[in-house]
């Protein structure tokens, strides 16, 4: 494994048998592992020591900002020598401590490489539960506004962007055949090609916010 990396590793909705085996082989090669609770330490603690972080439940800013300030530095330094894993329930980029804790050790060590490996989330896990089958648009949110969008089946990701700017959108990833050897991702939207293949997804989002999928 490569030196100096965090890892977000999806440990899946709580179902022992829902952790997939690339999360499996992070655990077990990772110098350390960090969770934010107790169900993450579970689902660890077959292939993994862990230790658990504290995140505690507040919306006071300054214990916060402690917070994401303490736990960044314990776990960045120990990325900065080694592999570390913090493992997570459902995907590590979706709703997820993980995204906060990425922001602040990136800021701060830039040298140290992120990257995530998905998990399977609490809204797909709902829908095999529950038998809800989606199958038209919808919408996932918290107390926060809609900033994203994503648009499966872009085969026409020109025609899309376009549309979606008109709106108010500003950034753009357009993404195909993920996972596979013809994989193609793009984030500069002058680049995004006027037709797509069936198995492409446009990302779309409000502001300029620093996009840093690239790392992870
Ligand atoms: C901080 S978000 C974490 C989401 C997570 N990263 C994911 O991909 O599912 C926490 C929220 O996810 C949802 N959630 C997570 N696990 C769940 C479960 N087992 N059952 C129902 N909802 C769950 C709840 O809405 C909860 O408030």
């Amino acid at each position: 494994m490569v030196i100096n990396m965090l890892i977000g590793v999806g440990l899946g909705p709580g179902d022992p048998e829902l952790i997939t085996l690339k999360a499996i082989v992070a655990l077990k090669k990772s110098d350390r592992v960090y969770v934010p609770g107790r169900l993450a330490a579970d689902l660890v603690a077959p292939y993994a020591d862990c230790e658990i972080l504290d995140f505690p439940m507040t919306k006071d800013d300054e214990v916060l900002n402690k917070v994401w300030d303490r736990n960044a530095e314990i776990v960045a330094g120990d990325a900065k020598d080694g592999t570390v894993s913090f493992g997570l329930i459902g995907d590590p980029n979706f709703f997820s401590t993980f995204s906060h804790l990425r922001r602040v050790v990136h800021d701060r060590y830039p040298d140290i490489e992120i990257t995530t490996i998905p998990g399977i989330s609490s809204i797909t896990s709902f829908a095999s539960k529950t038998g809800t089958a989606i199958d038209s648009s919808f919408e996932v949110r918290d107390s926060t506004p809609i900033n994203s969008k994503i648009i499966l089946k872009a085969r026409n990701p020109r025609d899309i962007v376009d549309s979606l700017e008109s709106e108010g959108f500003t950034e753009f990833i357009f993404a195909e055949r993920l996972f596979s050897n013809d994989e193609t991702i793009i984030a500069d939207k002058e680049k995004i090609p006027i037709k797509g293949n069936y198995f492409s997804i446009i990302y779309a989002k409000k502001g300029n916010e620093n996009q840093e999928y690239l790392n992870g």
